[in-house]
Order: C-alpha cells, then structure tokens, then sequence
C-alpha cells in the first residue's frame, strides 16, 4: 500500500469514532514496567455500545472480517477487533460505520497489552483469526494461544469463557491443541480441515460463521493451506 493512501487511512481513523487508538502511556506504566488499566477496562459497554449486551473480540482481526461479519449477524452482541495495524482496521472501522453497525468497535493495540483494556469479567468470547504462527521456538511466547497469553485472556474472560482459533497453519492447530491438553482446558470441538468434511456437521448458524471468509484466509487458500479450527474454553 502506498505512503500517500496509509497516511490518508491514519487520518480517518483518528476521526472514526468506532476506532480507538490509545496512546502506550495512557496504559503502559514505566514505573512498574507493566499495564495499568485503561480507562476504557470495564466501560465499553456504558461507554462504547451503549448496552448491555455480551462482547466478543477478534484478535490480530486484520480488515476485521469477523468483527464485521458477526456483528451483522448479532446484532445483540457487541464485536471489538484488535490488531496493531491500523491501515488494516481501517477497512473493517469504515465498513461498520458505513452499514451503521453500532455494536462494532475496532481497537489498535499490541495483544500484548490486552489484559489493560477490559476488567473481570467483560469479555464472553474471543476469536484468534489466522494469527501470526511463530514457528521459531524463540517465539514460543507470542504464539496467541501460548499460556502466557491464555493467562492474560482469563483476567477479563468470563469463566468457561469461549475462545475459537481459526488457521491455516498445522503447526499452530497441534501446537495449540497440546497446550489445550497440557493444560486441562476443555477441548470443545477441532478439525484439523475444516471445509473438507467437517463443515456440514453444524447447525446452518455456525456454518455462516465458520464460511466467513478473511483477507489471510483467501491468500493462504489459495497457496493450498488447509484451514483448520478449534473451539476450547478456559
Ligand atoms: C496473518 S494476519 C491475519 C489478519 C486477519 N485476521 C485475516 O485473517 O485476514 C495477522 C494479524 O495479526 C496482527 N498481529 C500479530 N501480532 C499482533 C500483536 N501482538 N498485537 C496486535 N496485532 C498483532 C498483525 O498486524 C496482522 O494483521
């Protein structure tokens, strides 16, 4: 993407009002080297949607196909995408308000600094849409679905709360399926190849969901990656 267009897409979303991007020192505390809380932690609902209803977020949701897609088919939850790239959130920021879809927030941050954004017990479900794999042992840590990051998740999920990966890396599906056993999550559903022949097993509703298509996804199928996806609770 051009300089000139990225420029323009910053530009935007420091308009948008369904885009939130907090400067580091509004949660990053140098003093103790860690997060404090956000004041957004425990107030999207009263600030952000205006409602009560349950919230679900996409992690690493690129053009937030998911946030976007979900958020139209239930429009009593509310959707928040998360990624660090805002020349990408811009697409799915600009496409909610377009169709005046309230009940959709994008937030630009790192994942690494979630646990300063919601307050125990705000969050009912989260979706890790083709994340980065982090093949390299070294890297182990920023795996979205490594402990470190599943223990972030808990301070603000709600118990037993929902977490669906989506990926078309088999390193990542086995990777994340060893901690889900390592680590006495339970294990609701996988498929190591999702329209293979798994698809037709759900309910009409969850095949719509599972059918969303993301911009990764539509690059890695067609390089012939198999997509693979697994429901687990914490
Ligand atoms: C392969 S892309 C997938 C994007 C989108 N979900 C899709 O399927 O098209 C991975 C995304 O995760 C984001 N990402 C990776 N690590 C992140 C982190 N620690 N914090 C925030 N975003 C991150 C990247 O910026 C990128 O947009």
């Amino acid at each position: 993407m051009g300089r000139k267009k990225k420029l323009l897409r910053f530009a935007d979303m420091q308009k948008f009002p369904n885009a939130f991007e907090p400067e580091m020192e509004a949660f990053f505390d140098r003093a103790i080297g860690g997060v404090k809380r956000h004041p957004l932690a425990g107030n999207w609902n009263s600030q952000v949607f205006k409602n009560n209803h349950p919230i679900v977020l996409e992690l690493g949701c690129g053009k937030g196909e998911y946030s976007v897609g979900m958020g139209r088919k239930f429009p009593n939850k509310n959707f928040i995408g998360m990624d660090i790239k805002g020349a990408r959130i811009w697409f799915g920021a600009k496409e909610a308000l377009e169709t005046g879809l309230k009940n959709v927030a994008f937030l630009r941050t790192r994942i690494d600094f979630i646990s300063a954004f919601f307050a125990e017990g705000e969050v009912d479900e989260i979706w890790i849409t083709f994340p980065d794999p982090q093949e390299r042992e070294n890297r182990a840590r920023k795996r979205l679905t490594s402990k470190l990051f599943i223990d972030r998740y808990r301070q603000f999920l709600k118990p037993n709360g929902l977490i669906h990966l989506k990926t078309d890396s088999a390193f990542l599906y086995n990777f994340t399926l060893d901690e889900v056993n390592l680590y006495g999550y339970e294990l609701v559903d996988h498929t190591p190849d999702l329209y293979g022949s798994s698809i037709e097993k759900y309910d009409l509703d969850t095949q719509e969901i599972l059918n969303i298509k993301t911009y990764y996804e539509g690059v890695f199928t067609e390089k012939g990656h198999i997509i693979t996806y697994i429901k687990f609770r914490v």
